[in-house]
């Protein structure tokens, strides 16, 4: 899947970028707080006039202190999918399990810095795993390879059947750099200046899923 990040596109014309990327699987809308991350973006207001919108699920990556507070909230207010990140939770599992009733895929995120192997068991409460391929907070930065291997264990974990999740990566995704991160194991891809930045928005995210698929070999 393709989530093209809105944290590239123009912020005045929200709707706009959503209809121009709308074979995208997922539009992935990153929440900050100027908290949990330098930077500030958009909260629950903007995502449910979004959600209203259009017709692609949203994805929302929430890079917020205390999400356990506010987490459900994005899933009431029509997300397809909710992730926060590990670093900032007290109670994942509870979290995921509040996500879950209210609706929506659970997720959990973990920074380029932080390990899986802690989390593998509290990730059988999740649907998504979004392993960060960046230093959350800004678009456009260098994709991290060295991440990478995270990926390939919960492929591994998946494989073996032991965990069922979309493994998503996010940050520095490009046409350069996505079959590596395919090759690797994910299969749920954020691109922000990669497709917002593009003069065609709608080939950029096609011409994504082509490389993806065929590092995948489907
Ligand atoms: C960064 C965000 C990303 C960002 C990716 O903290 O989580 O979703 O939009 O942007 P690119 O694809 O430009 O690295
Ligand atoms: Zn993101």
């Amino acid at each position: 899947m393709i989530a093209p990040s809105i944290l590239s596109a123009d912020f005045a014309r929200l709707a706009d970028a959503a209809d121009s990327v709308s074979r995208a699987d997922w539009l992935h809308v990153d929440v900050m707080d100027a908290h949990f991350v330098p930077n500030l973006t958009i909260g629950l207001p903007v995502v449910k006039s979004l959600h209203a919108a259009t017709d692609v699920p949203l994805d929302c990556h929430l890079m917020i202190d205390d999400p356990d507070r506010w987490a459900p909230g994005y899933a009431e207010a029509g997300a397809a999918n909710v992730t926060f990140h590990v670093e900032a939770a007290a109670d994942p599992v509870q979290t995921a399990r509040a996500i879950r009733k209210a609706g929506a895929l659970a997720g959990l995120s973990v920074k380029p810095g932080t390990p899986l192997e802690p989390y593998l068991e509290v990730l059988r409460e999740f649907d998504t795993l979004l392993v960060m391929t960046v230093e959350p907070g800004f678009g456009g930065q260098e994709f991290r390879a060295e991440v990478l291997p995270k990926v390939r264990l919960a492929r591994e974990h998946v494989r073996a059947g032991h965990l069922r999740l979309f493994v998503e990566v996010d940050g520095g995704i490009s046409a350069d750099t996505i079959e590596q991160a395919a090759e690797a194991g994910a299969d749920v891809f954020v691109a922000g200046s990669a497709v917002f930045g593009a003069d065609d928005p709608a080939a950029a995210v096609e011409a994504l899923r082509r490389r993806a698929r065929t590092a995948m070999n489907v």
